[in-house]
């Protein structure tokens, strides 16, 4: 993501957490069951084992859970410990490690703007209000990797309905906590912090958006996004902003942190599109964390029949 990031050639620095997250004998275990982590793991020879930490019974559960494209969940040890999180570090492998006791409690969103019942709500309230929906989604990082990951959330239309928006809100704007005590990352001043992201009112309100406040059958760890989280997985996963302290909505498109970066390399849409490349590197395929080979990139991520026709009639090369 960084402006000089090149693309995607996971060396064996990458791939780390698979060695350092699983024991021997959870590695084995886990190995059976997600034959692709196995070749992430078996690549990293060269790491010092360490304590054995033990992994949460609600993802041994999973084992065996596949997307509906038949592809098997990406390990918890690399979906937890492989992370894009700007706030704490640049280093993918540093961010569990740095947003270990990242405090989640207190914690409000604040949801206002353009709408008729403005409401700050807290976590535990918000977690609570809707039913909870498991949805594997696969992630595709706009550097050219991704990963199939279970989470547990709820569609964020149904917040979105509570707060009655205006007949004037045409966008959803996203915002992280902003606290450099706690994140170092955000001291680093060429970044527009805090985090920011948005999203066009029907792509906020379509099923697939997703309010995360779950990650392999258990609340999100700090590293994931925790408390909460959007998850909108026909987009590159910049898109899914993490701990989320505010949610407004609005009548024009959303300035946010990627395209006030670098306007060039990020766009406001960012759908996943193998056929428009990034200025620096192509899209057309992909890393799975886990696999040995590339694959191709699928328009929208694979998502295509639930969102292709909010673009219809959109340039899709010009609104990148
Ligand atoms: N949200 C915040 N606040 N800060 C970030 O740096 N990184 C994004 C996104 N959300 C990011 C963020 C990127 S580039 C990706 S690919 C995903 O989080 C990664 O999510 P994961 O670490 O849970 O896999």
């Amino acid at each position: 993501m960084s402006t000089n990031w090149k693309p995607d050639k996971i060396r064996s620095s990458d791939i780390t957490p698979e060695a350092v997250y699983l024991n021997r004998r959870q590695f084995m275990k886990g190995a059976a069951v997600f034959a692709a982590g196995a070749v992430l793991a078996a690549c990293a020879p060269q790491i010092a084992p360490q304590a054995p930490t033990p992994l949460p019974a609600e993802v041994g559960a999973m084992a065996g859970q596949k997307d509906e494209l038949g592809d098997p969940l990406t390990v918890y040890a690399a979906v937890t410990g492989y992370n894009n999180y700007y706030e704490f570090t640049q280093s993918k492998e540093g961010v569990a490690g740095l947003a270990h006791d990242f405090k989640t409690r207190p914690w409000t969103v604040a949801v206002g703007g353009l709408v008729n019942k403005p409401h700050t709500y807290d976590i535990d309230e918000l977690i609570k209000r809707f039913p909870v929906q498991e949805r594997i989604y696969r992630l595709r990082c706009v550097e050219g990797w991704s990963m199939v990951i279970p989470w547990r959330g709820f569609p964020l239309k149904q917040l979105l309905a509570e707060v009655e928006p205006t007949n004037a809100a045409k966008y959803v704007r996203f915002q992280t906590i902003l606290d450099p005590q706690q994140m170092p990352g955000q001291s680093d001043p060429s970044f527009p912090w805090p985090y920011t992201e948005g999203l066009r009112m029907d792509e906020a309100q379509n099923d697939l958006t997703l309010l995360t406040t779950g990650v392999y059958g258990q609340d999100l760890l700090p590293q994931n996004g925790a408390p909460i989280r959007i998850v909108t997985p026909w987009k590159y996963g910049f898109k899914s902003v993490k701990a989320i302290v505010k949610i407004d909505l609005v009548a024009d498109q959303p300035s946010t942190l990627w395209p006030l970066t670098a306007p060039d390399e990020y766009g406001f849409y960012a759908n996943v599109n193998p056929n428009v490349p990034h200025p620096r590197w192509s899209q057309s395929t992909e890393r799975r964390i886990g696999d040995a080979d590339r694959r191709p990139t699928l328009l929208f991520n694979g998502y295509a029949d639930q969102v292709a026709s909010m673009y219809a009639g959109m340039d899709l090369h010009a609104n990148f």
